[in-house]
């Protein structure tokens, strides 16, 4: 017994893997890690040697590694028992930011005149795109013309799949429909947003993976890509704040896309400018207006722009527009007019008239601001307290935008979603944010902290960090 003690604190009060010693797979930094407690040493080395596995616990490392790997699954269990019920898997606004606009619900009654501008009566068919008053409000969130503006309904979500849709089957510029063009392709910088690729999927369209920078996506591959095949129709772009990294493209980035020279004449951006007003932190990023910048090049029908109010107002009950050229507004406002009547003009009105103009929202903006900041903060504080020092979970620390991006070691993203889902904390499915949802390095995953309270966000980020710490030690122990 005295032999074991000795034995054991030993080890305890050794630095095995300082530098010069690296694991087999990656470079833990174990002594972020080190159990604390002889005893609990003591009890891992009975653990050991009752399992008959003490000759191979000699080599230190692994028994090292199984010390952590208890002491961590201990800590587990207790979470588990807890019975948590968290869910950090989507961007969804918490009620707090909900109610910041719940009095537009009051604006229009059964008194009201519930007439724009124009005189338009907005309980009536038609105006397929939009009202002129909330074609002002998107073409300031947007900086481009009213004139360039279609509002639609609900969603921008919806805007793009319909876009893409009427590019399947309408040609553009005497080109052929997409759909008769053979198997064509779509730039997906990445890691990205899931629905955006669920669009594609659903198309047929290939998908072809462009890494991410910290200014935007690999410039000199979406180049490449753009001026040599035909096939390659359009890219995904979340400009500002992006989902999941939160990168802000710089000036140098959307020049670039503006000045592209496609092989293809019906290649598109679509430009989902979702964060565009959305800062997190007091002083935001600022980013270029795509618009203005492709007519320097005569390209002004690449860019296809949108935007909604779903983080603004309400999300699902917002508004939503694009913003195009003359000539890509006349191929969309065609298909708009065979596919509705008008979208919902009365909620385009209570919108304006809540939101009244762009000074207005950005003060509501503010009020958002205040409720997220101390919820990102949360988050990344617990990644720096618990990785600060490890080079081995990276995170990206945004300004905006509704995600924190974490990358862990390579084949242990899917494992941590797996054990903190078992211990009731929902986290987006690990390879969502890869087309396909396939992450070749298993290694990125988003969070979404604005939907829980300030303490749920606590004890989600402590189980969270837990379960990467666990998830890493387990596949250091099958190397
Ligand atoms: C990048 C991005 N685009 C679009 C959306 C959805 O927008 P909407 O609610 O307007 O459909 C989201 C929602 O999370 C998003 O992250």
């Amino acid at each position: 017994m005295n032999l074991v003690k000795r034995f054991i604190s030993t080890i305890l009060s050794l630095s095995f893997f300082g530098p010069g010693v690296s694991a087999a797979g990656f470079a833990l930094n174990y002594e972020e890690f080190l159990p604390k407690s002889n005893d609990f040493g003591t009890e891992v080395f009975y653990c050991a040697e009752k399992s008959g596995e003490l000759t191979d616990y000699l080599s230190t490392k692994r028994l090292w590694l199984r010390m952590l790997e208890l002491r961590l699954k201990n800590d587990y269990e207790k979470f588990k028992s807890y019975g948590l019920n968290l869910d950090m898997s989507r961007g969804k606004p918490c009620k707090e930011q909900i109610n910041l606009s719940k009095d537009m619900l009051d604006i229009i009654t059964s008194e009201s005149d519930c007439k724009a501008a124009n005189g338009v009566d907005c309980c009536n068919y038609g105006v397929v795109d939009g009202i002129p008053e909330a074609k002002k409000l998107f073409s300031d969130i947007l900086g481009m013309s009213s004139e360039s503006i279609i509002v639609g309904g609900n969603s921008s979500l919806n805007m793009m799949f319909d876009t893409i849709s009427c590019f399947m089957f309408s040609g553009v510029n005497e080109n052929d429909p997409w759909i008769k063009q053979g198997k064509i392709k779509f730039l997906c910088p990445s890691p990205g947003y899931d629905r955006h690729f669920a669009i594609l999927e659903y198309f047929n369209i290939e998908p072809v993976v462009v890494p991410m920078t910290k200014t935007g996506p690999d410039m000199d591959m979406i180049e490449h890509f753009v001026s040599t095949d035909e096939k390659v129709k359009g890219i995904w772009c979340v400009p500002k704040y992006s989902n999941p990294q939160g990168i802000t493209y710089s000036d140098e980035t959307v020049r670039r896309l503006a000045a592209l020279k496609p092989k293809a004449s019906d290649f598109k951006i679509f430009w989902d400018n979702a964060y565009a007003i959305h800062d997190i932190r007091d002083e935001g990023e600022n980013l270029l207006n795509i618009m203005e910048e492709s007519k320097k090049y005569n390209n002004e029908n690449l860019p296809i722009i949108f935007c909604s109010t779903s983080k603004i107002t309400f999300p699902g009950a917002g508004v939503a527009a694009l913003g195009a050229s003359g000539s890509n507004l006349e191929i969309l406002r065609k298909k708009y007019s065979i596919q509705t009547i008008g979208y919902d003009k009365l909620n385009q009105l209570r919108h304006v008239k809540f939101l009244k103009d762009f000074n207005n929202i950005l003060g509501h903006m503010e009020k958002h601001r205040k409720i997220l900041e101390p919820k990102f903060d949360v988050v990344l504080g617990h990644l720096q307290k618990e990785f600060a020092e490890s080079k081995l979970v990276t995170w990206n620390e945004p300004k905006g935008g509704y995600f924190v991006s974490v990358n862990v070691v390579n084949g242990c993203a899917k494992r941590v979603v797996s054990l903190c889902k078992e211990a009731g904390l929902v986290l987006t499915p690990a390879g969502a944010t890869y087309p396909k949802g396939h992450d070749y390095d298993d290694s990125n995953i988003r969070i979404a902290p604005s939907y829980p309270s300030i303490s749920e966000l606590d004890m989600a980020m402590q189980l969270f960090c837990l379960c990467v710490k666990l998830a890493m030690v387990e596949k250091e122990l099958e190397t």
